[in-house]
């Protein structure tokens, strides 16, 4: 075996730093060791980096049968083991199968109007004066539109009360340090409701007996005519006519509820962030946007060139999952001349990636010209990962950003509370923007556009 070099350091001190400063930790060693790196134990589990295109391209392209997933264990301490973002092989294939459907193309854009009219809502209860903490109020937009994709609802009792247990088990994990509890197991001490730990074991309770309530009541009363994925769960049958047992479909439920909402409620804050700091984009996005004062058409608004060239350089700027899902081998692999055996684990650090000078010259300003003026690979960008692993929620989230942003900014003057440098924090498993990141909702723009018409 012949693996890239690395740091000597402790495991330990590897694990705080890739909890408490992943980025900075990351572009120190993309300084000094280039291409690719090696953490972990060399021995028995090294876990291999890699930020060159070319290994990157290896990576998606190998056979999907090297690999097996090899998610770590605070990935299923949120979804649980059944997840399809934690199964292998046959199992994982067809899930994906199952579940890609109704994040892409018509069923997809049939979720068009849901996006902007729950945008509305949203912004129905912003007055000028008003300071609101970006990230919290696009996770609001974000998770009403989740919801209605996963069950078809988006008002109830029961909907109301996943809502906030969603959002508060979100926060029990939210900061580094609570995120901790998730990545050190012998951190996790149930010492009731006032622990961390146990106020996040009972929310999970809680989360789980309302899922295994609705999907109780939905198996009760099949509504085959409903296009919800619930339902779409609920009527699969495997390859020897069996239904999903309870325990899956939560799991695969559960999934689709953190990767679908909290992910691009951070990308949006991003770009929110974006077009406010830089005047000049916030100008030529109005311009572009304006145009569904008049066109109500979803579809034409994500097709607007300026518009996605922000969303993509957004996730290129900051990739919220700053890394693919590990994948693992299972068979001997060669990448780039070095050599791995079975055991080895592989990561895209998509991170370095998308701060390739020689892909992205200045990588660290906020360009979206360069999406204008170049195609890139999907081994040179790629926020939502690549292969059999790629993320299946890719379409939908860019459809939703573009929606979400274009109706934000044909409706309101937004201003940030302080024009300073973003810092993002860990946020779970992924990179968001802080909560005290705020805007100052300063104007109506529909308002504006009438008054310097008279
Ligand atoms: C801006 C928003 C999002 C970003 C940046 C993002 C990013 C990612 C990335 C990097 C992966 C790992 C891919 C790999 O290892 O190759 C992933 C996987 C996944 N994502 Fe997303 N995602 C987003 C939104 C969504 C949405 C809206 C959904 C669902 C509705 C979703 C569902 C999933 C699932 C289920 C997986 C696991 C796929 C598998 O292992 O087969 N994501 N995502």
């Amino acid at each position: 075996m012949k693996l890239p070099d690395g740091p000597q350091i402790p495991r330990w001190l590897e694990t705080i730093q890739l909890i408490i400063r992943p980025l900075e930790f990351f572009d120190e060693l993309g300084e000094r060791y280039g291409d690719a790196f090696t953490l972990g134990d060399r021995n028995n589990s090294p876990v291999v980096y890699f930020n060159h295109p070319q290994a990157i391209k290896e990576i998606f392209t190998a056979e999907p049968n090297v690999f097996e997933s090899a998610s770590p264990i605070h990935v299923e301490t949120l979804v649980g083991k059944q997840s399809l973002a934690i199964t292998d092989g046959e199992l994982h294939q067809r899930q994906r199968r199952l579940l890609m459907p109704p994040f892409h193309g018509e069923r997809m854009r049939a979720y068009g109007q849901l996006i902007r009219d729950i945008t509305q809502q949203v912004m129905m209860k912003w007055t000028i004066g008003q300071v609101f903490s970006v990230r919290l109020v696009m996770q609001e937009i974000t998770l009403r539109v989740i919801l209605q994709a996963v069950f078809g609802l988006h008002q109830g009792q029961r909907y109301e009360q996943l809502r906030q247990l969603l959002g508060s088990f979100l926060d029990t994990v939210s900061s580094t340090l609570k995120a901790s509890l998730l990545f050190i197991p012998a951190l996790r001490w149930d010492l009731g409701a006032w622990s961390p730990w146990g106020q996040f074991v009972h929310l999970r309770q809680e989360i789980d007996q309302l899922l295994y309530s609705e999907i109780d009541e939905r198996r009760q009363s099949l509504e085959s005519s409903r296009t919800d994925i619930l339902t779409l769960l609920l009527m699969a049958r495997d390859d020897a006519g069996q239904p999903m047992t309870d325990v899956e479909l939560r799991d695969q439920l559960l999934t689709l509820l953190f990767a679908g909402h909290e992910t691009t409620a951070s990308a949006l804050a991003l770009a929110l962030y974006w077009i406010h700091y830089l005047p000049e984009v916030k100008s030529k996005l109005e311009s572009e946007t304006d145009i569904i004062r008049t066109n109500e058409d979803p579809s034409l608004i994500a097709r607007l060139p300026y518009l996605s060239a922000v969303c993509q350089e957004t996730l290129r700027l900051h990739p919220i999952a700053f890394q693919t899902n590990p994948r693992k081998l299972k068979a001997p692999l060669e990448i780039m001349g070095y050599q791995f055996d079975p055991g080895t684990v592989l990561v895209g650090l998509t991170y370095l990636t998308h701060n390739r000078e020689d892909l992205y010259p200045q990588p660290k300003q906020f360009q979206p010209e360069r999406f204008l003026t170049r195609q890139f690979a999907p081994y040179e960008y790629l926020p939502f990962g690549g292969g059999n692993r790629s993320c299946i929620g890719m379409a939908f989230a860019q459809f939703e950003m573009k929606l979400v942003l274009a109706e934000i900014l044909a409706s309101w003057q937004l201003t940030l509370v302080d024009q300073r440098p973003l810092k993002l924090v860990r946020h779970t498993v992924t990179l968001a923007p802080p909560t005290s990141l705020r805007m100052l909702v300063s104007g109506q723009r529909q308002s504006q556009k009438v008054l310097s018409v008279l």
